[in-house]
């Protein structure tokens, strides 16, 4: 408490960083809407498919030494759609909570006291598992496997290696090698 400057120094943090965790998400949201606009919002590439469930299962197959096939994923790994339907969710549900404590004299008149302390636990278990899933797996793929070691400068400059792309995205690189190899003989 001290090192944040005292309780309500410590809230007023607390409030700026929630008003910027929801600009960032309003922003994302207003992004994904826009961009892509001719794929209708369900069908674009982030969403799950049969498909990903089918290389989970091919992949723990490949991971306990049971198959030497690793699976062919697209755009966006099965894992990096489980990450990110985990933040958008997650982010869902802080911003939800947490406007609602914040308001709470005014969510007090709408909404029944053990629904809302419901709602406050709710808040404090989500922070748990955001931090459990940062440390255990985030640290893990981000940072500790030997291929990223310590971290890619992906997020800076937003382009993967070639041999990332065989790996991870074999289909999505014979797409764009086809389309190159259409835009050179067209
Ligand atoms: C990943 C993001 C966030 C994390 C990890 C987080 C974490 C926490 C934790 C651990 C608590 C204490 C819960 C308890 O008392 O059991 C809390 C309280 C609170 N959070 Fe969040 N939170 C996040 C996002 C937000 C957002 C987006 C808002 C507002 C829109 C918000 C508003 C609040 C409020 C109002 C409280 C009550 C404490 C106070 O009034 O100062 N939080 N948060």
């Amino acid at each position: 408490m001290d090192f944040f400057g005292g309780l309500d120094n410590m809230a007023l943090l607390r409030r700026l960083a929630a008003l910027l965790m929801i600009g960032v998400g309003l922003y994302h949201v207003i992004y994904y809407i826009l961009v892509e606009r001719h794929i209708p919002l369900w069908k674009r590439a982030v969403i799950p498919t049969k498909k990903d469930f089918v290389d989970f299962y091919m992949h723990m197959k490949y991971i306990f030494g049971l198959s030497d096939e690793f699976p062919k994923m697209g755009r966006y790994t099965w894992f990096e759609k489980f990450d990110y339907m985990g933040a958008f969710w997650g982010m869902v549900i802080m911003i939800g909570s947490g406007i609602i404590m914040w308001k709470f004299d005014i969510a007090l008149q709408y909404i029944p006291l053990g629904v809302l302390e419901a709602i406050w636990v709710m808040h404090g278990e989500e922070a748990t598992l955001a931090i459990a899933f940062l440390v255990l797996i985030h640290m893990y793929n981000a940072h500790i496997n030997p291929e990223v070691f310590p971290m890619t400068l992906r997020w800076i400059h937003g382009k993967v290696t070639r041999k990332e792309m065989e790996k991870y995205h074999p289909l999505e690189l014979e797409e764009i090698e086809k389309k190159k190899g259409a835009e050179k003989s067209g």
